[in-house]
């Protein structure tokens, strides 16, 4: 079948069999590697993207589903011109990332966090990010850069991927 979407500002049609999952239609027929698949049960979140403005996993939906969606993967939330999403910027300036595999699906949920609960307590983000497993067990520093990144956010102007939210 042929879907018909928007993936980081650029319309696509996916033709794809209607049992495609959404991961593999971003990874294998749009060739966007940076959304990972972990563990393929819907419980990693490695694979989480922005559908609509809020984040889900992209393992757990068909790409028949997305017919004239608005996606966005990690790819698709810095600026044209390069300069990092603050909540990217973040992650880098806390460490909270260790080998990187959990990391865009961490970006992507924590986007969404800020966005929908802004100014959590600590134990508010360590729930709201309970979908979300780092192998490296790099949590601390991950919560520290939710913190500084939806800091940076409420203070930015509004970004792409808020903005559909
Ligand atoms: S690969 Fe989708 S939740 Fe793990
Ligand atoms: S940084 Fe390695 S899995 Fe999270």
């Amino acid at each position: 079948m042929q879907v018909p979407f928007t993936i980081n500002g650029r319309k696509v049609t996916v033709d794809a069999p209607p049992n495609t999952f959404l991961v593999q239609a971003i990874r294998e027929h749009l060739h966007l590697t940076g959304t990972h698949v972990g563990c393929d049960t819907a419980q990693c979140g490695a694979c989480t993207v922005m559908v609509g403005g809020r984040a889900i996993k992209s393992c757990n939906v068909l790409v028949g589903q997305m017919a004239n969606a608005e996606i966005t993967t990690i790819e698709g939330i810095a600026e044209a011109d390069g300069t990092m999403h603050p909540m990217q910027a973040a992650f880098k300036e806390c460490h909270g990332l260790q080998c990187g595999f959990c990391t865009p699906g961490m970006v992507m949920s924590a986007i969404d966090l800020c966005t929908h609960y802004p100014n959590s307590s600590e134990t508010e983000i360590r729930a709201l990010l309970d979908g979300n497993m780092c192998r490296c067990t790099g949590y601390q520093n991950i919560v520290k850069a939710v913190q500084v990144g939806g800091a940076a956010m409420a203070a930015a102007p509004k970004s792409k991927t808020t903005e559909t939210a």
